[in-house]
């Protein structure tokens, strides 16, 4: 990519950077990859306001390239290592290979609750990346893309996570995510976070992106996707609630038919999944309101309604679904990362 040629060869200096970064829900989803991280097909997010992670990093110049990460004040060598790994795989800028790397992080969210922190986490690390690129080299251009660029070679979903509002990938470019076209009307959308079960999932997204590989089913899930991208692009211009509800619930539905049809089956859904799902098709055939869902990779329901209707959503949420649920976490459109 052309705009990473001013930050090929730098020389590290001491620096700090805060930055927060949100996670962002999938109506369309990213599920398959063809190469290192680059989507099989085209994927269209919400980016959230209240669960984001806050992350600071520490930038030392030193012989051997180090990393330390602390959650929440902890020490946590599985992080470090990951992270580790991911700057060691950046090889076309090897000046970062003579740095050491303090990052101190906090989640606004528990873990295991269907809100992906890997998403928030890993942009939040990027950003301060980016920054640190851009302050040694003085470039003042391309900031949002680089550290989109950035993100997804940490983890897809995270490239998405750099910008507010509605965004995309793998539509106008495979490299980078950008902000998606959307009617007013959606600036009130609120997504409630149902969370079934806490539990650690047993097969992580990027294990289940590599079943796509050998799946009988993979070519023509990616066309369904390209059709709801489309489909739900135009929706998301015109202020059609009702149309994007409607590929939002097959994306979700699709997403786990892929794991329960995959070479090695498996399902993260759990029983209460299942019934809150039919409980939402009952309230809406009743009520007639503009409640819908999706699924992450894993066994909690995002609502996804108007502010118009908020009262009555959260009276049902609280007396008919609580009881399915071990929380509930009350989130909305937000506007994308800032730095602290
Ligand atoms: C179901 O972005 O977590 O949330 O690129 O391997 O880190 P890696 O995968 P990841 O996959 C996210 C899958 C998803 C759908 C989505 O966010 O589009």
């Amino acid at each position: 990519m052309s705009f990473l040629a001013p930050f090929r060869q730098l020389t590290p200096t001491q620096f700090e950077t805060t930055w927060r970064s949100p996670s962002n829900i999938a109506f369309v989803k990213y599920w398959g990859k063809k190469g290192h991280q680059i989507p099989a097909n085209p994927s269209l997010s919400m980016t959230l306001k209240e669960c984001f992670s806050e992350t600071k990093v520490n930038f030392t110049p030193s012989d051997t390239l180090s990393v330390e990460l602390y959650l929440e004040g902890v020490k946590e060598d599985k992080f470090s290592q990951k992270i580790e790994k991911y700057l060691r795989s950046l090889v076309d800028f090897p000046w970062l290979q003579n740095i050491s790397f303090k990052i101190q992080t906090k989640n606004t969210f528990p873990h295991g609750t269907g809100i992906a922190s890997s998403a928030s986490g890993l942009s939040a690390f990027a950003l301060c990346l980016t920054d640190y690129l851009f302050h040694l080299s003085g470039e003042k251009n391309n900031f949002y893309p680089t550290a989109s660029y950035l993100s997804r070679l940490a983890s897809g979903s995270a490239c998405r996570s750099v910008y507010g509002n509605f965004v995309s990938w793998g539509d106008k470019s495979d490299f980078v995510a950008d902000p998606a076209e959307f009617h007013p009307d959606f600036l009130q959308l609120k997504d409630s976070v149902l969370v079934v079960s806490g539990e650690e999932k047993k097969i992580s997204s990027t294990s289940g992106h590599g079943l796509m590989l050998e799946h009988y089913f993979s070519e023509a899930r990616y066309i369904q996707a390209k059709k709801n991208f489309e489909s739900l692009s135009s929706s998301l211009k015109s202020g059609d609630l009702e149309h994007v509800g409607k590929i939002l619930e097959c994306e979700a539905l699709s997403l786990h038919a892929m794991m329960l049809t995959s070479p090695n089956p498996y399902t993260l859904l759990r029983p209460n999944t299942l019934a809150a799902i039919e409980m939402i098709w009952a309230f809406r055939l009743e009520t007639k309101l503009p409640l819908y869902f999706t699924l992450d990779a894993g066994p909690n329901l995002h609502l996804i309604y108007p502010e118009s209707c908020q009262n009555k959503i959260h009276t049902f949420i609280s007396h008919e679904l609580s009881s399915l649920t071990q929380r509930v976490i009350h989130d909305e459109r937000g506007e994308g990362p800032s730095r602290c």
